[in-house]
């Protein structure tokens, strides 16, 4: 009866059923995979949030497939801030970073074809290209003193119907930038075999270190990209930490020549669905403002974070935290003596704490839990010294 795309499990995992029943018994919880902004103690100005919603200009539905020209317009000073020029022509609001690769991907792939994504990575993006019926080849990023794109893996990935190469920048979990050696090698690759580049780029503002390193990776957003048709995803709902507010784009860059047919296309996908509110698309050029309050709050926290992390850490310790350049989350490593998934409904069971497993992100073996720098202060804290000592008992 129902279409193979959503033949996915539909019964709750291990994990989440123990999370239910501790829940169902009103025990404690401390949750340090809290990743929504709005449930962490930030401080938002509440009028600006609200006020951003009431322009006048909402009553009238004049919808334009890419969205009002004064919000693109908005997105393309963010992205002058940055160094890199656009015309607002090459801009789609949507309403999500998640709605932004459904157009993509259907812009670019048959049922069949495939696309190249990160290993370990986000979740999300198995569903999204299943229900577009697209395929996922994955490449593998590798761990050795910082997180790196095995170039071999991805040659090997492609495929004659590959259609485009996925990074995330910076990825999630691993908080790894692509590099501009790896940038320039994805570049040439996709040019020779006529590939596009869809560059996620939600995380890019939230840089954990201030390095020397940090200038250069910042400059260095695709979307200023012309050497091959590029795509570069991005949106409130970690701009600014407006999840709620579901307001995203895609930037479309690359050679002159295909850009025009490119964005008649694409603009036939966003005319076919004309999803975004209007009350919401008046508000981006205030609500994507809200980032110069939220950002400062979020790198406080996530940085404080981790180094408290680091600092409850003892050299003794069997975990160890892998390196992190950008993003909301840190990993650990941990003895594989049992699987992730095993771990994390012990460190629940036992102790009340909430992590996610590493094959969540489809980290290439055991070993690995993940938890979100947002977490509350208070709440890290406590969690992760029960973390510690679990594993220190059990090793
Ligand atoms: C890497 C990455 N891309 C995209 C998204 C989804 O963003 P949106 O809320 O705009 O759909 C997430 C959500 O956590 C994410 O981690």
């Amino acid at each position: 009866m129902f279409a193979s795309r959503i033949d996915w499990p539909l019964a709750p995992n291990r994990l989440s059923k123990q999370l239910e029943e501790r829940r169902r018994r009103g025990l404690l919880v401390l949750d340090l995979t809290e990743s929504n902004p709005t449930r962490c103690g930030f401080n938002y100005d509440v009028q600006e949030v609200l006020g951003a919603l009431t322009d006048a200009r909402s009553l009238t539905y004049d919808p334009d497939p890419r969205g009002p020209l004064a919000s693109r317009l908005a997105v393309v000073d963010y992205y002058a801030e940055r160094g890199i020029e656009l015309t607002p022509e090459q801009l789609f609001l949507t309403t999500s970073t998640s709605e932004a690769y459904s157009f993509v991907f259907r812009l670019l792939a048959d049922p069949g074809d495939n696309v190249l994504v990160p290993r370990p990575s986000y979740p999300l993006l198995d569903f999204l290209a299943r229900l577009d019926s697209v395929e996922l080849n994955s490449y593998s990023l590798l761990y050795d003193q910082g997180w790196q794109i095995d170039l071999g893996s991805l040659e090997r990935a492609l495929t004659p119907r590959t259609r485009a190469i996925v990074v995330i920048h910076p990825n999630n979990p691993t908080g790894s930038y692509v590099r501009p050696e790896e940038r320039q090698a994805l570049l040439e690759w996709c040019s020779k075999r006529q590939l596009a580049l869809v560059a996620d780029e939600v995380f890019f503002d939230y840089a954990l270190g201030p390095d020397a390193a940090e200038g250069n990776r910042r400059a260095a957003s695709h979307a200023g990209t012309c050497e091959t048709l590029t795509f570069t995803l991005s949106g409130l709902s970690k701009i600014s930490a407006l999840p709620q507010m579901k307001l995203a784009w895609v930037v479309v860059s690359g050679p002159g020549e295909i850009l025009r047919d490119v964005l008649t296309r694409l603009e036939l996908i966003a005319d076919t669905y004309l999803s975004l509110s209007l009350p919401l698309a008046h508000a981006l050029p205030r609500l994507l403002d809200l980032r110069r309050s939220m950002q400062p709050q979020i790198l406080k926290r996530v940085r404080s974070n981790l180094r408290r992390l680091d600092e409850q850490i003892s050299p003794a310790s069997p975990v160890t935290r892998l390196k992190a350049e950008g993003g909301w989350n840190a990993i650990l490593r941990l003895p594989s003596i049992q699987s992730d998934e095993d771990w994390a409904i012990e460190l629940l069971r036992e102790d009340g704490v909430l992590v996610h497993p590493g094959h969540l992100y489809d980290f290439a073996s055991e070993g690995y839990l993940v938890v979100s720098l947002l977490t509350k202060p208070e709440t890290f804290e406590e969690g992760v010294a029960k973390v510690l000592a679990r594993v220190s008992r059990s090793v």
